[in-house]
């Protein structure tokens, strides 16, 4: 999937955003006789060539590679990865709700192990195996936790429950017959507002049984 046609936003050629030490110094007006010993000084670790590349502030061409396959897509440097997911790939299925790292709605898995993507850059994951909730079913089958979601009715809004599968998904995964101080530990940073506590820590204990 490249979805680097954006109408508004292109990357560089070389996919980064360029940004000359000249153009820099022309951009600020500090390319003067009078503050040109101060500027050469400011960049006296520089590379000497003349083309120091500066992601940003504008979306450069990332590669990400969720739920096994290598995806194309433009991101800025400051942009989360839950909203790469939601807002470039369509990925709706992580839920973004707090954004700073409260709630765990957002929680996906990088190299397997569950992150809060609200509070995880793009960039920074780019050489990272990315699992979000479209990926745990295999083959058509949905994961055992999905399955005692709803065999256990663990779900009501919805918001919390894509991040409290994604936790209990790496629970049952890691941790063969799981106590309930285990799940409730795995599922201690997710947030549910309907309540539904009792009902996914069943649907936990449930899905361990048939991993
Ligand atoms: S949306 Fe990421 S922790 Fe709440
Ligand atoms: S089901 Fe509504 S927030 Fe958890």
């Amino acid at each position: 999937m490249d979805t680097t046609n954006d109408k508004n936003e292109k990357p560089s050629q070389n996919g980064k955003k360029g940004l000359s030490r000249r153009g820099f110094l022309k951009g600020t007006g500090l390319a003067t006789a009078g503050t040109f010993a101060f500027t050469n000084s400011l960049f006296a670790n520089e590379a000497s060539t003349d083309t120091l590349a500066i992601a940003g502030p504008d979306a450069n061409a990332i590669e990400l590679t969720i739920n096994d396959r290598k995806v194309t897509t433009l991101a800025r440097p400051d942009e989360t990865l839950v909203d790469v997911l939601r807002e470039r790939l369509e990925m709706t299925g992580t839920k973004m709700v707090c954004g700073r790292g409260a709630c765990s709605a957002c929680t996906v898995m990088i190299d397997d192990e569950p992150v809060c993507s609200c509070l995880t850059l793009a960039v920074e994951v780019q050489d990272k195996k990315i699992t979000t909730i479209e990926g745990i079913a295999k083959d058509g089958k949905l994961h055992p936790v999905q399955e005692a979601f709803i065999e256990e009715d663990a779900a009501m809004c919805g918001y919390c429950t894509p991040g409290m599968v994604m936790s209990c998904v790496h629970l049952v995964d890691n941790t063969p017959n799981p106590t309930i101080e285990e799940v409730k530990h795995a599922v201690r940073g997710n947030l549910c507002r309907c309540g539904t506590y009792p009902h996914v820590f069943k649907a936990a204990m449930t899905a361990s049984k048939n991993v």
